[in-house]
């Protein structure tokens, strides 16, 4: 599905952001280990959760799903393996968690993804699992993932050698599944939301007071709760916040993000540019920190981006280069190496794209330096995105600063993110149609 977004004046309204990705994902395997009854509201319900969902329930979980809205149950019989493949789809996530999880059971099950999926590397996981005790068989590193069944040992202890939330989530699960201990060195601070969701439910974590610090997860048991509400989705809030910032005369107010230190950098990096963000009605929702987020349009500034950030923007790094496209000046993202890796080489994407819209810029190994500007994009042909939801995303919103509108190619992958993107965006003003 092909797509093209118009030329905006101005975007406004009311939106509320759709639920978080990540927590959806943690959610449905933390629950499931729980074995209880839980009715969780707000699951984001979009192929990466879904496909995460329905590889639990083949491997034993009894969860439901009407919409947004999911119901674990308590189950009679223990946790199986699988003879039919878990299809983790475009999910990295899933993967990644699935295969902690899948380990710590002392289960079998064989793991495929799609295309991208199957691309993506996996030792990161395997290696550290085999040394706790996995068995693990892959394709050089890499998808379909064989994990027959494995003894997990306790009081393992990893050094990450990059910072990943995968891993360091991944880890954590073969430990709770496997009733161990473990304690697991960050050289960054990544998202914490598996360690949140763990103190949630009663579980024991200790940190270390430097940054370079290490968490230990101590054997827990963990308490049932009837619910759980996920907060929204700080990374498809990004799209609507940069939209709206680069639109001309514009206000939005975007309810109910999540507002998670480790994953809203962008919000620091933007203000940085001088963008006019205001955060009201903070809260704490099942021990994740939400808020409305209120924008308005605003004269950003190029900045070097602080590479201690960059765990915590990794995700919005395409949007935040659309951002940087319509600044004055210099931007420049370093260190960002981990982008290559993601559900497309993002560096890559990002600067196919800006050569087409004519954007100069250079690319690094590990970055890119983007020198922006206040004008219209002129441009006729398409924009590839390389089959990557948030590089689909970037490009359409960056069609409200533009002559003749911009045109993405397979934007179909907005679906493993955020399925209401055209019509949210719709909402507000802009208006998004289908190409062939
Ligand atoms: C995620 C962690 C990040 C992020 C991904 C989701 C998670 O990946 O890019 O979209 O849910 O833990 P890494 O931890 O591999 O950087």
């Amino acid at each position: 599905m092909n797509l093209t977004s118009h030329k905006t004046k101005f975007i406004s309204g009311e939106v509320i952001c759709p639920g978080d990705k990540s927590i959806s994902q943690r959610i449905v395997i933390l629950g499931s280990l729980l074995n209880c009854d839980m009715k969780v509201k707000g699951f984001l319900n979009a192929h990466d959760p879904n496909s995460t969902l329905n590889a639990l329930n083949k491997i034993g979980a009894a969860i439901e799903k009407q919409e947004d809205k999911v119901f674990l149950q308590k189950r009679k019989n223990s946790f199986k393996s699988s003879l039919e493949d878990l299809d983790l789809g475009n999910s990295g996530t899933g993967m990644r968690l699935m295969m902690g999880l899948i380990s710590g059971l002392q289960i079998k099950a064989k793991l495929i993804g799609d295309s991208s999926l199957s691309n993506r590397p996996m030792l990161r996981v395997i290696k550290p699992l085999e040394e706790m005790g996995a068995l693990i068989k892959s394709n050089k590193g890499k998808a379909p993932i064989e994990i027959l069944e494995s003894s997990i040992s306790n009081d393992f202890v990893y050094k990450m050698p990059i910072a990943s939330a995968q891993v360091k989530s991944s880890l954590m699960l073969a430990s709770l599944a496997s009733h161990n201990s473990i304690t697991i060195y960050e050289p960054k601070i990544t998202r914490n939301h598996t360690e949140r969701m763990i103190e949630y439910f009663g579980g024991k974590l200790e940190y270390s007071n430097n940054k370079n610090g290490y968490i230990k997860l101590n054997k827990s048991n963990l308490k049932p709760k009837k619910n759980y509400n996920v907060v929204g989705d700080f990374s498809s809030a990004s799209f609507i916040i940069v939209a709206t910032l680069i639109a001309k005369q514009s206000e939005v107010l975007i309810k109910n993000v999540g507002l998670n230190p480790t994953r809203n950098g962008l919000i620091k990096v933007l203000s940085m540019m001088d963008a006019n963000i205001e955060i009201k009605n903070q809260k704490l929702i099942c021990n994740e920190e939400s808020g409305d987020i209120l924008v308005k349009s605003s004269n950003l500034k190029g900045i070097e981006v602080p590479e201690e950030i960059i765990p915590n923007i990794i995700d919005e790094i395409p949007i935040l280069s659309i951002a940087a496209a319509f600044a004055e000046g210099l931007t420049s993202i370093k260190n960002a190496s981990e982008l290559r890796v993601k559900e497309s080489d993002r560096l890559n994407a990002i600067s196919d794209g800006l050569d087409k819209l004519k954007i100069k810029h250079d690319m690094f190994n590990d970055g890119i330096l983007i020198e922006g500007n206040d004008n219209l994009v002129d441009f006729d042909g398409y924009i590839n995105s390389f089959d990557d939801h948030r590089i689909a995303m970037s490009f359409l919103i960056a069609g409200i600063r533009s002559k003749k509108g911009i045109s993405v190619k397979n934007c179909q992958n907005i679906e493993t993110s955020f399925p209401g993107f055209k019509a949210t965006m719709t909402k507000l003003g802009m208006k998004i149609n289908e190409k062939n």
